[in-house]
């Protein structure tokens, strides 16, 4: 489902209750103008019936139809939605009608469909309905001195009400739409005011979160959100002052971890003269078979630091066997095979080292299993201690001794490959050896830089 906004909620609900209370209010006010246009309707036609019967008692009275006929013509004539006009003597007879061709006829009343007024006076209000249309009819007596002479009767079509009613309705549904545009229009702005504090502190949140923080929010308002905005600003400078303390501890702590490093590193070099830097040697050499193998940054250091540390177990061998010219017994040799525990021993005290153990366990381990300590095989031997086994031995052949020159690189490379498969793991071999072999090949500088 896609993301919506606060802005488009609030603006979706005000939607949702203005469409609601226009449409009530709009059923309500049309149920109101219904009536009182009635009543408008009503009032008239009572009003023109009314002076029709007082003008028409004269002439009933003096017998004298031309002064009725006159009074209904005049009447129709002026009022174009007067459909008839009819005044009936005391015996029922039309005295005169807008329709001469019914003058003398017996005026016909039918019984109506519903009754809408009756006044004191007599003048009787009825609807009825005619062909699908409403008819309007207002029955007035003729008195004259108190006594009734005859009836005024005076229909109007209901169309003109009809549409009286229509033109209203469809001034309150264009008002309706003008109020629901409006409002809509002014919810979202009202939305706006609301969420874009809120947005502020979301971007604010998240610019703390990824470690950006750019500082304290503007605090505009001075109620609930102005107020959410001055506790966020406190908190975000808590959280930025203790990130960077925290900032100053982690370096603290970096730095007391190469001191370490470097520390361990130069005992085990200081251990063996013969071998002075032999670690950072090897260190770099796998931290170029590393980059070849495209090793990140982190796992390079890694790696780097493993190397450093590969023989740390050397500092327990007495330095009778270690510093021995002769051959070794199978005893010494025992001893010396020991070392790769002793380090992974040493190491495991340490948290921030125990992630070196595999590399400085294993590097004695060969591809084929004939390796020490446990006699692990391919795959079961871990990367680093299989680039460190080869940067290592290489190492190792080519370094000068007071009692042997070092080997040429060629014949050492030589030597590596005549153990890939056996000693050392075959694509790794073939990796170490074209970057050595590369013209201008370089050794990488050691990012502990233990060589300055
Ligand atoms: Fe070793």
């Amino acid at each position: 489902m896609p993301f919506l906004g606060i802005r488009f909620k609030l603006s979706f609900v005000s939607f949702l209750l203005v469409t609601a209370v226009i449409a009530v209010s709009s059923v309500a006010v049309m149920g109101i103008m219904d009536r009182f246009l009635l009543g408008e309707l009503v009032k008239r036609g009572t009003s023109l019936s009314r002076g029709a019967a007082n003008t028409a008692a004269f002439g009933l009275l003096a017998h004298d139809r031309l002064v009725v006929d006159n009074l209904v013509a005049k009447l129709k004539e002026r009022q174009p939605d007067v459909l008839y006009v009819a005044a009936v003597d005391h015996d029922g007879i039309i005295t005169a009608h807008s329709d001469l061709r019914k003058n003398g006829a017996r005026y016909e009343q039918k019984a109506p469909a519903k009754v809408i007024s009756r006044d004191v006076d007599g003048t009787m209000v009825t609807l009825d309905s005619r062909g699908g249309r409403d008819i309007y009819e207002f029955s007035t007596p003729i008195r004259f001195a108190a006594r009734k002479i005859g009836s005024l009767h005076l229909t109007i079509d209901g169309v003109t009400l009809v549409d009286a009613r229509g033109d209203a309705r469809r001034m309150v549904a264009l008002a309706s739409g003008l109020i629901l545009v409006v409002a809509v229009l002014a919810s979202y702005y009202l939305a706006g005011f609301f969420t874009t504090p809120i947005k502020k502190l979301q971007e604010g949140v998240s610019q703390l979160r990824s470690g950006k923080y750019q500082g304290a929010l503007t605090v505009k308002l001075h109620d609930e959100l102005g107020e959410l905005t001055s506790n966020f600003n406190q908190m975000a400078q808590v959280i930025v002052q203790q990130q960077d303390k925290l900032e100053e501890y982690a370096h603290g702590l970096e730095e007391s971890y190469l001191a370490t490093v470097k520390i361990l590193a130069t005992s085990i070099d200081a251990r063996d003269d013969y071998t002075l830097r032999h670690s950072t040697r090897v260190a770099a050499l796998s931290v170029m078979l590393g980059q070849q193998l495209g090793l990140h940054t982190e796992e390079l250091r890694d790696l780097e630091v493993a190397a450093l540390v590969h023989d740390l177990g050397k500092i327990r061998i007495p330095d009778k066997v270690l510093k021995k010219a002769a051959p070794l017994n199978e005893e010494e040799l025992e001893m010396v095979r020991l070392h790769t525990r002793h380090g992974a021993e040493i190491l495991s005290h340490s948290r921030a080292l125990q992630r070196f153990v595999p590399a400085v366990l294993y590097h004695h381990e060969w591809y084929d299993g004939q390796g020490y300590p446990e006699g692990l095989k391919g795959a079961e031997i871990p990367l680093f201690a299989k680039i460190i086994a080869i940067a290592d031995a290489y190492d190792a052949m080519t370094t000068s001794r007071p009692y042997r020159s070092g080997l040429p690189a060629a014949i050492a490379i030589n030597e590596i490959t005549r153990y890939s498969g056996s000693q050392f793991e075959p694509a790794l071999v073939d990796l170490f050896v074209r970057s050595l072999g590369q013209p201008n090949h370089a050794i990488p500088q050691l990012m502990l830089r233990l060589s300055a």
